[in-house]
């Protein structure tokens, strides 16, 4: 065995993230990881790769007992990761993400011999067809461009094991299938692979053996090819179907928003139009780079705007600033949940009525109490796992934190939702239940536009699509048995 652990625990608190884990993982094999939010796979992985020292338990490595004091020492032994929230110094260049923390090589043994650190990584980048703008800031990447960074780094590292953790959460289905053909060849080279992701599909295309967590216990490990989506979701949940959507009762109303030609100062918005009215969700569809989340932001007030018209309720809608919108009864659900979104050091009740605390002073007093019960409401709604309200959300998973998120969103009443991907890191049960209550929302009479790279899930959600390329929409597709490729076709096509 590469890796075994036996009876590992980890504890938070008083509280259990982890108990007794008997886990396996063979040289070579690809094995995938799956579990509900808060199952406890990110602090497995935290735990493999010396961010948290382990409660109890032990953790060998080919056969013999080790400790994993800190990242660096995971790394001496073989262990590359690619965690759940990118672990990239957003200041640094390529180059010297990539190198912090390894030995660096050095001319004349002293100075830092740059010249040959561009050379190592180029020939690596070479051999597995990948391009990267190596001399640009961490944070001027995209998501995708950011994985392929670690990626790069990993294999720099001549690893034993790389683990990714929600590797896909916000790349297309193109960049994705990319990170799938560069992960079977690195396994091809002799590197076992941990992937965790919601994204069953994935898990089934990609893995030999599944192991299950259910409330930080390991419920089992599986042949892939003896068991199907339905049987996975059963050991993953209690008793929990997913259902088709009975689109039939949704019928659009009144025009809510309207954009007409829209572009940004920047150049990556160049036409954007489309209409969205009360009752429907509006997909907006477009692959990586195509200006769907520049849209967004440009509507939102995130990013200049350089021509084009918005009109809100039949009245033109200028300068739009978030405050402005958030007055105006718009919300963003922004992809970039940690950079845009979330205050991670601040408690999960000050980040659900963060946006809404005017609401709450009334004849110069603050309303604590009605504060609190509201918290308590969304946390209820949105079934958010944690150890009560004051809990920091930066401890809370990846999925919980997303719906923290949402819950924020949902205390401003909103009239218009501008959400991007927001099931992203989320899990299957999880992500039906936001569209349930977008669908909900809908149906009260708020309008929502609705950006996800998950083709199937935008055709499972949306009663429209609009599809964005190049900066530029296409007309509208009213989504009545519209095939993804019919959808792709127009992604590729030039306007
Ligand atoms: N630093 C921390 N302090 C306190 N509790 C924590 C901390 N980190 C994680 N937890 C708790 O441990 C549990 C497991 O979290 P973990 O992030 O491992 O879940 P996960 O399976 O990765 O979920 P997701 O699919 O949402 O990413 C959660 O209840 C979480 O709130
Ligand atoms: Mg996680």
């Amino acid at each position: 065995m590469l890796i075994e652990t036996e009876g590992l625990c980890k504890r938070f608190g008083s509280f259990y993230a982890l108990k007794d884990i008997n886990f396996k993982i063979a040289e070579g094999e690809i094995h995938g990881l799956v579990g509900e939010n808060g199952a406890g796979k990110s602090t497995f992985i935290k735990i493999l790769t010396g961010v948290y020292p382990k409660t109890d338990g032990r953790i060998l490595i080919s056969g013999k007992e080790v400790e994993i004091a800190d990242p660096v020492e995971s790394r001496r032994a073989g262990i590359s990761v690619i965690h759940q929230d990118r672990n990239l110094v957003p200041s640094f260049s390529g180059v010297e993400n990539i190198y912090l923390g390894m030995d660096t090589p050095k001319r004349h043994g002293v100075s830092i011999d740059f010249k040959s650190m561009r050379k190592n990584i180029e020939s690596v980048m070479e051999a597995y067809g990948i391009t990267l703008p190596l001399d640009k800031m961490a944070s001027e990447l995209s998501p995708s461009q950011k994985t392929m960074l670690e990626i790069v780094r990993s294999v720099m590292n001549n690893s034993k094991l790389l683990i990714l953790d929600e590797p896909t959460a916000s790349l297309t289905d193109k960049e994705s299938a990319k990170l799938f053909s560069l992960i079977r060849k690195i396994n091809a080279d002799g590197t076992a692979i941990l992937y965790v992701s919601h994204r069953l599909e994935e898990i089934f295309g990609l893995t030999e053996r599944i192991t299950v967590f259910k409330n930080g216990q390991l419920v089992d490990t599986v042949n892939t090819s003896a068991i199907d989506q339905g049987g996975l979701v059963r050991l993953m949940t209690d008793n929990w179907v997913s259902r088709e959507r009975d689109r039939s009762h949704s019928s659009s109303g009144r025009e809510v928003f309207r954009v007409e030609h829209l572009s940004t100062s920047d150049g990556i918005v160049k036409d954007v139009s489309f209409t969205a009215h009360s009752g429907e969700i509006m997909g907006l569809f477009g692959l990586g780079g195509s200006g769907r989340t520049e849209s967004l932001e440009a509507l939102y007030g995130l990013r200049e705007k350089s021509g084009g018209k918005i009109i809100y309720n039949g009245s033109p809608f200028d300068k739009p600033s978030p405050a402005k919108c958030i007055k105006n009864g718009i919300v963003l659900v922004h992809e970039d949940r940690r950079g845009h979104s979330l205050v991670v050091s601040r408690s999960l009740k000050d980040n659900i009525v963060l946006s809404s605390i005017d609401g709450y002073v009334k004849h110069g007093l603050y309303d604590v109490k009605g504060e609190r019960a509201d918290a308590e409401e969304k946390i209820q709604q949105m079934s958010i796992q944690c150890q009560g309200m004051n809990q920091s959300v930066g401890e809370l998973s990846g999925g919980n934190q997303q719906k923290a998120v949402f819950a924020r969103a949902l205390m401003t009443k909103p009239e218009l939702f501008l959400c991007d991907e927001p099931t992203q890191a989320v899990d299957v049960k999880t992500r039906q239940e936001i569209h349930d209550l977008l669908r909900k929302c809908a149906s009260e009479g708020s309008a929502v536009v609705y950006v996800t790279s998950d083709l199937k899930e935008m055709l499972e959600v949306a009663d429209s699509i609009t599809v964005i390329s190049n900066g530029k929409t296409w007309e509208r597709l009213e989504n009545r048995n519209l095939t993804s490729e019919q959808v792709l076709g127009y992604c590729y096509r030039d306007r």
